[in-house]
C-alpha cells in the first residue's frame, strides 16, 4: 500500500480534516481576520496548511510542530501570494502583460518561485486568471487585462515559470475561477450574471490554458454566477474542471468562502455551507473553520460521505508528495547567494522597463537629451513605497528605488529638482504655486502622478477611475506653463485621463514597475532602453464608456456617422482614449505585404502568416505585431477582432525584416451554436497590425474548409 493510503487508512476523522484546513499565519494579512494562535492546532493535526507565513527559521521552526509533535507527521503545505515577486517585486501583473513576451512571463515566475522557495514557501497563490474589462475593478490589476488568449498565454508561462517542469518550483493556483473580473458595475464582491457564450469564450480559456499547464490547484472566485456561488459551483469546478478539463490537482476555496455561503444565502449553517463546498469540489477549506467544524455534523446528516473527504484529503497529500513534502518538509529554504538576488534586480529592471507603455510622444520629446536641469513634480515623483504596487509579498518597504533615484543615478551630470506639489488624494494645493516655479529654467519637467499602490488590488474599487486628489489640478498649473511636459503615470488600471493625454507632450504609464522602478524609467527616459510595452486593457474616454474593449460584436446598427439610428453617445466617441495593444517605442515601423502561405484552411492545419516589417525612424527599437481574424458571417455574432496570435520584432534603424505568425485552423474553433466546439467553412479575414484598430490593420483572406 502506499505511504498516502496507509496514511488515510491511519487518520482519524480530525486528521483528515485537518488536512482539507488552511490557516492564516500572522506574517502577512490578506483577509479580514486572521486566526488566534495556530500552535496547538497544528500540534493536535487541525490545522494541516497554512498560508501568510514564511522566512527559513519561522517555517522550520513551524514544520517541526506538524512533523516531530503530531501524531503522524505529516507536513505543512505552505501557501502565500507570490503574485508579482517575493522579496524583489516585479512589475504588477496587468503591467507586466504589456510587455507581451511569453519569455518574461515565465522568466519573472521562476525567479520569484525561487525566492519564494528560499523562504519556505510551497504554494503561490497565482496566477490570476480573471480576465476583466471594467477598469473601476481594483483587481483589474492583477490579471491579464481584457483578452482571453492573452490570458491563455499568461496562465501558461506563468505555470511553467512558478511550477517547472514537474513541481522542482512551487505549486501554483490558478484563480479566481471564474467570471470574478465579470463583476456588476465593477464592485468588488459583487455578483456576476453573464452568459454562458461569455463564460466559455472570455473567461474559461485562461483556466482551460492553466490546466493544460498542469497547474496543480484552482481556487474558486469569492463570487457567484448567474445565483450559483463559485465555492458551491459542482458543474463548474468538478463537472468542468475535473471532468471536462481532467484537473488532478488540488481547489482550495479563498478567504473565509466556505462560511460566505451562508451570506450568499445557500446554507442554514457552517454544515450545509461545508457539504456544498465539499460537493462542489473544493478540496481545502481557507479561513472559514468549515471544514473542521462543519463536516462532521454534514457527515452526521448524511450531506456528505467519508469516501468524498478521503477523496479530498488524497489530492491534498498527492500534493504534499509531490512537492516532495515527506522528504524534505522544508525543501529549497535556506539563504541566497548574494549573486542570486543582484540577478533578480536584473530581471526586475528589464521587466519594468519591459512593461511601460509609452502612450503619446509628440514631436519626439522623448527620448532626453542630456538636460542640465530636470524639474521632477508631483507625488508619485519620490514615492519608493509605492512603487511596489498591491500584494507585495514579503517586499520590504523601502526596496523599491524611486523615480528621483533612479534619474539621479542615470544622469549625474543633471541637477533634478522635486516638488510633490500636491499629496496623491489630499486636499491641499498649497504645494503648487512651488512645483510651477521650479519648472522656471528647467531644461525638461516631468510630472509623476497617478493612484496609490493601495488604490487597485483587493477590495479597492473606484467609481470615479480619474487621477485622484487634487493631480489634476496640480497637472494643470504646470500645463500652464505652456512647456512640453513628460508624464509619467502610475496606476493599476488604465485611468480615465482624457485631459492628461491630451496635454502632457509624453506619457508614460508605468503601472507600478516594483522593485526597480526608477532605474528602469530612467533607462526608458534617457533612451538607454526603448520602450516596448503595449496597453493589454482599453483605456475608456470616460466612465461612462465601461466596459469599452476590441473584442465587441457588430450588432445590428454599427455605427456610422450620417446615420442618426446608429450605436453610439451623444456625448463620447465609441473608440477608446488608448486601444489594446497601442504603445509607441523610439523607432518607427512600417508594415507591407502582408502574405499568408495558403489560401485555404481545415480544422487540421496551419497557415503562416508573413508581414514585411521596417524600422524607418532614426534608434534600434521593438516592435509588437498583433494577430486577429474576423468571421465575417457564421452561424453566431463573431467579435470584429479576435486575437489569435502576437510576437515581436527588433530592428537596428533603417533595418527590414519579415515577422512570421502561425495560425492553426483549431485557433478558428469557437462555440458553435449548442456551445460545443465549431469549426465553420467560409471566408475569415486576417487582420494584422500593431493595435487593434480596424482602419490601421493590413488584412487578407483565407477561407476556411472543411476537412
Ligand atoms: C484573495 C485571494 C488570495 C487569498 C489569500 C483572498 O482574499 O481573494 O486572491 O489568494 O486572499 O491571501
Amino acid at each position: 500500500m502506499s505511504r498516502i493510503e496507509q496514511l488515510i487508512g491511519a487518520m482519524t476523522l480530525g486528521e483528515k480534516l485537518g488536512q482539507l484546513t488552511m490557516t492564516a499565519a500572522p506574517y502577512a494579512v490578506t483577509g479580514p481576520f486572521v486566526a488566534g494562535d495556530i500552535t496547538a492546532g497544528i500540534k493536535s493535526g487541525a490545522i494541516g496548511n497554512l498560508l501568510n507565513l514564511y522566512g527559513p527559521d519561522t517555517v522550520a521552526k513551524t514544520q517541526r510542530l506538524a512533523v516531530e509533535e503530531t501524531r503522524l507527521g505529516i507536513p505543512l503545505l505552505i501557501g502565500l501570494d507570490v503574485i508579482h515577486g517575493h522579496r524583489t517585486l516585479f512589475p504588477v501583473p496587468l503591467g507586466e502583460a504589456a510587455a507581451f513576451d511569453p519569455a518574461l512571463w515565465t522568466a519573472t515566475a521562476r525567479a520569484a518561485a525561487r525566492e519564494a522557495a528560499a523562504d519556505g514557501v510551497h504554494l503561490t497563490f497565482a496566477p490570476m486568471c480573471d480576465v476583466c474589462r471594467d477598469p473601476r475593478w481594483g483587481r483589474i490589476v492583477e490579471g491579464p487585462g481584457e483578452d482571453p488568449f492573452v490570458g491563455a498565454a499568461i496562465a501558461a508561462a506563468k505555470v511553467a515559470g512558478f511550477q517547472g517542469s514537474n513541481l522542482e518550483g512551487i505549486a501554483a493556483c490558478a484563480k479566481h475561477f471564474a467570471a470574478y473580473g465579470a463583476v456588476t458595475a465593477g464592485r468588488e464582491y459583487a455578483s456576476t450574471d453573464i452568459s454562458a457564450r461569455t463564460l466559455q469564450e472570455v473567461h474559461l480559456p485562461a483556466f482551460a490554458a492553466a490546466v493544460a499547464a498542469g497547474v496543480a490547484t484552482i481556487m474558486p472566485a469569492f463570487t457567484e454566477l448567474g445565483g450559483v456561488p463559485m465555492t458551491a459551483h459542482k458543474e463548474l469546478l468538478t463537472d468542468y474542471l475535473r471532468g471536462e478539463l481532467g484537473f488532478e490537482g488540488v481547489i482550495i476555496s479563498d478567504y473565509n468562502a466556505i462560511a460566505e455561503l451562508l451570506h450568499h444565502g445557500v446554507a442554514a449553517d457552517l454544515a450545509e455551507a461545508a457539504a456544498l463546498a465539499l460537493q462542489a469540489g473544493i478540496d481545502i477549506d481557507m479561513m472559514a473553520g468549515a471544514y473542521g467544524s462543519g463536516l462532521p455534523i454534514a457527515l452526521e446528516r448524511g450531506l456528505v460521505s467519508l469516501a468524498q473527504v478521503d477523496a479530498a484529503v488524497r489530492r491534498v497529500l498527492i500534493l504534499k508528495e509531490r512537492l516532495g513534502l515527506f522528504k524534505d518538509p522544508c525543501r529549497g529554504a535556506g539563504v541566497e547567494a548574494a549573486e542570486m538576488v543582484a540577478q533578480r534586480r536584473v530581471l526586475a529592471r528589464a521587466a519594468a522597463a519591459k512593461s511601460a507603455v509609452l502612450l503619446k510622444n509628440d514631436d519626439g520629446v522623448l527620448p532626453l537629451a542630456k538636460p542640465h536641469r530636470i524639474a521632477l513634480i508631483g507625488p508619485l515623483g519620490d514615492a519608493a513605497e509605492e512603487m511596489r504596487g498591491c500584494w507585495a509579498a514579503a517586499a520590504p518597504m523601502t526596496g523599491c528605488v524611486s523615480v528621483v533615484e533612479g534619474l539621479r543615478a542615470a544622469l549625474p551630470d543633471t541637477k533634478i529638482d522635486h516638488a510633490q506639489g500636491v499629496t496623491i488624494d489630499g486636499g491641499d494645493t498649497s504645494g503648487i504655486a512651488k512645483a510651477v516655479t521650479l519648472c522656471d529654467g528647467a531644461d525638461a519637467i516631468i510630472l509623476c502622478v497617478g493612484e496609490a499602490a493601495n488604490m487597485s488590488g483587493e477590495a479597492a474599487s473606484r467609481a470615479h477611475p480619474h487621477l485622484p486628489g487634487l493631480q489634476q489640478a496640480l497637472c494643470d498649473a504646470v500645463f500652464a506653463t505652456g512647456r512640453p511636459v513628460i508624464t509619467i503615470l502610475f496606476s493599476g488600471r488604465p485611468l480615465i485621463v482624457p485631459a492628461l493625454a491630451e496635454k502632457s507632450a509624453a506619457l508614460l504609464a508605468a503601472w507600478f514597475p516594483g522593485s526597480e522602478a526608477g532605474n528602469a524609467i530612467a533607462d526608458l527616459i534617457t533612451g538607454k532602453v526603448s520602450p516596448s510595452g503595449r496597453t493589454p486593457i482599453s483605456w475608456p474616454r470616460a466612465t461612462g464608456q465601461i466596459p469599452v474593449f476590441f473584442g465587441e460584436r457588430n450588432g445590428g446598427r454599427p455605427f456610422n456617422a450620417a446615420d442618426h439610428y446608429t450605436s453610439k453617445y451623444l456625448d463620447s466617441e465609441n473608440t477608446p482614449l488608448f486601444v489594446f495593444g497601442h504603445g509607441l517605442s523610439y523607432g518607427r515601423f512600417v508594415f507591407s505585404n502582408l502574405r499568408l502561405s495558403a489560401a485555404t484552411l481545415t480544422e487540421k492545419g496551419a497557415v503562416t502568416v508573413q508581414v514585411d516589417v521596417a524600422n524607418d525612424g532614426a534608434r534600434a527599437a521593438e516592435e509588437t505585431i498583433f494577430l486577429f481574424t474576423h468571421d465575417k458571417v457564421a452561424q453566431v455574432t463573431r467579435p470584429l477582432l479576435e486575437l489569435k496570435g502576437f510576437g515581436k520584432i527588433a530592428l537596428e534603424p533603417g533595418a527590414r525584416g519579415t515577422a512570421s505568425l502561425t495560425l492553426r485552423g483549431t485557433d478558428l474553433r469557437f462555440p458553435g451554436p449548442r456551445l460545443t466546439p465549431w469549426f465553420e467553412p467560409g471566408e475569415v479575414e486576417i487582420c494584422l497590425g500593431t493595435a487593434a484598430d480596424r482602419t490601421q490593420l493590413l488584412t487578407a483572406t483565407i477561407t476556411l474548409v472543411a476537412q
